[in-house]
């Protein structure tokens, strides 16, 4: 647990270098884009008031920043004008996603209790009309280090409300996220958090009401503790999906989630790789599930190593993404009975693909017209004081 000493080192030093120019944008009835943008460069402590919301309705690059604070005691908006930003913003390849914002450099934090908000429904309604829409992620930490978010409320991002991209020491704490929907079109890929090819990230003490992953671990994720979450109607706290894309290997590692309370969810705790023909590679090792509190949920458990691939398939393919040094710990609360008795569902490959996986402390009731709890596996030796639920594992 090296890297938690670290990361308590490195918050103190932040909160000591933040200092000197300090600069107030207010808003000017129309783009306020460039006035922050252009505070941003110029002043260590950027201040937006309580009562200022500022309305971008341009693109944020700030990138390379240095000794940088953002003190968001107000709101920042995002315009949405669907046709201007579908064309400009910021894209990434992984997963063709597009961001408003991409906030880079080090030692940068934004705090002040303030609220971001993504005016979604306008996206969500035209996502309804037109499957193809690219929407904005929120807010990418986009090749950042030292980075601290805090004290901030997210409402109503159009995509992932949260993308960490190649960051390395970035902590989230504190933060209230909801997305809702007034008419009748779903918050579809409203993650929380999306964490890729970064290192040392923590995600900490928040509440998160939205309509995709809570927290999904995605390719080169390393070294993260997420603790204390309250999630409802989730897709869950995942690793993955990994393995997708010949050519590329994944790699997730070293990563801890606890005491998370999570309600209405489509999973609980997760982890699902790809096989099946023309896929991709990798391995996810070291990955601790516990404390967990569930509630209607339709799959508090899951591993996934066949993830989109019949069985048939699944047997011919196998994964290539193996599975190591796993353990669900501690975990309680009741399914929403949508895979009727199955309250933990450990699917691997076959030919010893997942290795270690630890079940312990386990208390999971489904509702009560498929009681008693039934437990699913395939394709891996379970140890642990709850191994014996699942009988053996052998057959698929
Ligand atoms: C935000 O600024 C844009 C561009 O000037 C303008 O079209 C839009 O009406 C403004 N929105 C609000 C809420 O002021
Ligand atoms: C953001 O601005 C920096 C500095 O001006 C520039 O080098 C970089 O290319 C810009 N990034 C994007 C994605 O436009
Ligand atoms: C749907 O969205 C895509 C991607 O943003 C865009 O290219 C296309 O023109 C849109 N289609 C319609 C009918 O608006
Ligand atoms: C929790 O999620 C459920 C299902 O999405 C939703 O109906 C409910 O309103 C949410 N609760 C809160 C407190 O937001
Ligand atoms: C993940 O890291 C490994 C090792 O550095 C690298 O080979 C691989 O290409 C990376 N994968 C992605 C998706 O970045
Ligand atoms: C995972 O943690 C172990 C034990 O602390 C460490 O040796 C290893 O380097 C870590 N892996 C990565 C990718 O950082
Ligand atoms: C399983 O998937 C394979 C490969 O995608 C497909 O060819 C086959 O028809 C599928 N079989 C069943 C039973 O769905
Ligand atoms: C389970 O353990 C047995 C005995 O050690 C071994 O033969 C078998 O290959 C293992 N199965 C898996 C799926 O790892």
């Amino acid at each position: 647990m090296r890297f938690v000493a670290t990361f308590i080192a490195l918050v103190s030093c932040l909160v000591v270098s933040v200092s000197a120019t300090t600069c107030k944008v207010t808003a000017s009835g129309g783009d306020d884009a460039p006035a922050f943008l252009s505070a941003v460069q110029k002043c260590t402590q950027v201040t937006i008031d309580k009562d200022t919301t500022l309305n971008i309705s341009t693109r944020l690059n700030m990138t390379g920043l240095n000794d940088r604070r953002i003190k968001l005691k107000g709101t920042i908006k995002f315009n949405p004008d669907i046709a201007y930003w579908a064309g400009n913003g910021f894209s990434f390849p992984f997963q063709t996603q597009i961001t408003f914002w991409i906030f880079g450099g080090n030692n940068i934090r934004i705090d002040g209790g303030g609220t971001i908000d993504g005016s979604g429904q306008a996206w969500y309604d035209a996502f309804a009309a037109n499957s193809s829409l690219l929407r904005p992620i929120t807010l990418t930490v986009f090749q950042a280090q030292n980075v601290v978010i805090e004290d901030i409320t997210m409402l109503n991002s159009p995509e992932w409300f949260n993308f960490v991209n190649e960051g390395k020491h970035v902590s989230y704490n504190n933060i209230r996220i909801s997305a809702t929907t007034s008419s009748v079109n779903r918050i579809a890929n409203t993650d929380g958090w999306d964490v890729y090819r970064s290192d040392d990230v923590s995600i900490t003490n928040s509440n998160i009401n939205n309509g995709d992953d809570c927290v999904s671990f995605k390719p080169n994720a390393t070294n993260i503790i997420v603790n204390n979450l309250v999630c409802n109607g989730s897709h869950g706290i995942s690793v993955g999906s990994l393995g997708q894309f010949p050519g590329v290997f994944d790699i997730v590692e070293n990563v801890t989630a606890s005491n998370i309370r999570i309600s209405n969810a489509q999973n609980g705790a997760r982890i699902k790789a790809w096989a099946g023909p023309n896929v991709g590679s990798g391995i996810v090792k070291n990955i601790v599930f516990e404390h967990f509190i569930e509630s209607n949920n339709d799959n508090p458990v899951i591993i996934d190593q066949c993830y989109m691939t019949n069985a048939t398939a699944c047997a011919q393919f196998p994964s290539n993404t193996f599975i190591q040094n796993v353990v669900f710990n501690d975990i309680s609360g009741t399914s929403s009975g949508s895979t009727k008795s199955v309250v933990a569902s450990l699917k691997c490959s076959p030919d010893g693909r997942c290795e270690d996986v630890t079940v312990s402390n386990f208390n999971l009731t489904p509702p009560a017209i498929y009681a008693p709890a039934a437990y699913a596996c395939q394709n891996v030796n379970l140890t642990g004081n709850a191994a014996g639920l699942f009988g053996t594992c052998t057959t698929t």
